[in-house]
């Protein structure tokens, strides 16, 4: 192609080709709308190239010489906005390619040698994704210390924990935050492991079936702080599981977001009273005076919905592929882009929402103490005077039904009603009780108790430091 003709791709691909393309069909199979966001990648792997190209005496000095400024050039150029970008070229990789052969002549047209557009935007994606998955592993960490600080602050806060959305005993507020903590941190694990099959390079793969050039695969693959070199041509091309693994890293990341963004509207209904979220992440109604609506995380859990899509879309766009490159690939770009806006909004805008969490412990003692929360506990000390639990559990659910009908709860029946459920019962049975004698008494690994819950605080400080 002469330089002329790259600048210009309207008018054909190479000799071989006689009909321009429409303005539909280049609109259609461009990518560069939105493949330019892998500019740096794009420039970082060639870079990487041509220093090995030079180093097996394939490109000459003065060829990488000029290839390195042109290409540093254009880094800055793009950088200042200067650069402009042509749908003409089809993606960031032509485009970057015939402003460098603008820029430094015939040298520019070596930079590809041994290399196709197959591996070297499988390069570039990872490349990128490497990136992005440390920003989102630096996000996720903030996100879980600002949730372990709150915890600290919040361990003898209680409330009353559910199943089945049915009050079933006392919790510390600390615990169920640092519940949340426990899937974020697996999800920060997730990603590390994920980045690891993503850290590595398909570069030297060519087109398909490797080169006839002597490449240094593992020179380049060095230089790029890659963990190793694919070890398979066909493979290397047309691999996207590291997308899709991302991809389902960050589902089960937005579904953690999602599901405590349907606790945090739930706290904050006037049903529930529990919290109050800052003013800055909430909205106003436009006819109702008295609204304040927990805009944020009902969009984080509407959001979900999208990355959930992405995933199914990166699976679907994968399962019928014979190998090895095919053009479907490029529809990987966007929802991984997409993907990965998501997340590292979400992950900032949950850590300063959750910093500035107002918490109402008055409004969870009152809830705790609606359904009999501590019933467990009276079973349980009933256990230790000698009664079997199966008959502990009678005899418990026969005072909880005597509390119900006098409309108090279990704690508030005199020793002298609940002694006639079992002799056995003293006047020590308060102690258990009481919320904070059933939350103590679940002193165990895990469990519930704010000296457990101020251990786990001191465990996540320490692993996020
Ligand atoms: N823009 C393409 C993509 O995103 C680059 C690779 C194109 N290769 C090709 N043989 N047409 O996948």
């Amino acid at each position: 192609m002469s330089d002329n003709q790259l600048a210009n791709k309207s008018q054909a691909w190479s000799a071989l080709f006689s009909e321009p393309m429409s303005d539909l069909v280049k609109r259609y199979t461009a990518s560069v709308g939105f493949d330019q966001r892998l500019w740096r990648a794009d420039i970082t792997g060639s870079l990487a190239h041509a220093e090995m190209l030079a180093a097996q005496g394939i490109l000459g000095a003065e060829d990488h010489a000029a290839i390195q400024r042109g290409l540093n050039e254009i880094a800055a150029e793009i950088e200042a906005g200067q650069f402009e970008w042509k749908l003409d070229l089809e993606d960031v990789h032509l485009n970057i390619e015939a402003r460098l052969t603008e820029r430094v002549g015939i040298a520019g047209k070596r930079l590809h040698t041994g290399r196709s557009r197959n591996d070297q935007v499988a390069t570039d994606v990872r490349l990128w994704l490497r990136g992005e998955i440390d920003e989102i592993n630096g996000l996720l960490r903030a996100l879980q210390t600002v949730m372990v600080e709150k915890a600290s602050e919040h361990a003898d806060v209680i409330l009353p924990g559910f199943t089945h959305l049915q009050v079933a005993q006392p919790v510390s507020f600390g615990h169920h935050l640092l519940a949340y903590v426990e899937m974020f941190a697996r999800d920060a694990e997730r990603m590390l492991d994920t980045r690891k099959r993503v850290n590595r390079l398909p570069l030297g793969a060519a087109a398909l079936a490797g080169t006839s050039y002597p490449l240094d695969r593992e020179r380049v693959a060095a230089t790029l702080g890659m963990e190793a070199c694919s070890q398979n041509s066909l493979d290397a091309v047309s691999d996207r599981d590291f997308a899709i693994e991302f991809s389902s890293a960050a589902t089960l990341l937005m579904l953690h977001i999602s599901r405590l963004s349907e606790e945090l509207i739930l706290w904050m209904s006037q049903n529930f009273g529990f919290i109050a979220l800052p003013d800055a992440f909430c909205t106003g109604s436009s006819i109702m005076p008295q609204k304040k609506n927990p805009d944020v995380p009902e969009l984080a859990r509407g959001k979900t919905g999208r990355v959930v899509g992405h995933l199914v879309g990166l699976v679907t766009l994968m399962k019928g592929q014979p190998l090895a490159y095919n053009k479907d690939n490029q529809e990987d770009k966007e929802p991984l882009f997409d993907t990965v806006d998501t997340l590292k909004d979400t992950l900032r805008i949950f850590a300063d929402m959750l910093a500035g969490l107002t918490v109402k412990p008055d409004a969870m003692r009152a809830a705790a103490l609606k359904g009999h929360a501590t019933a467990t506990d009276l079973a349980d000390y009933l256990v230790k005077k000698g009664v079997a639990f199966r008959d502990a559990h009678e005899v418990v659910a026969h005072a909880v039904k005597t509390a119900t009908a006098k409309g108090v709860d279990l704690a508030a029946l005199s020793l002298d009603e609940l002694k006639a459920f079992d002799a056995r019962i003293e006047a020590d049975v308060f102690d258990v009780l009481s919320l904070e004698g059933s939350l103590n008494a679940r002193n165990v690994l895990g469990g519930t108790a704010p000296a457990q819950v101020r251990a786990q605080v001191a465990r996540h400080r320490v692993r996020l430091a």
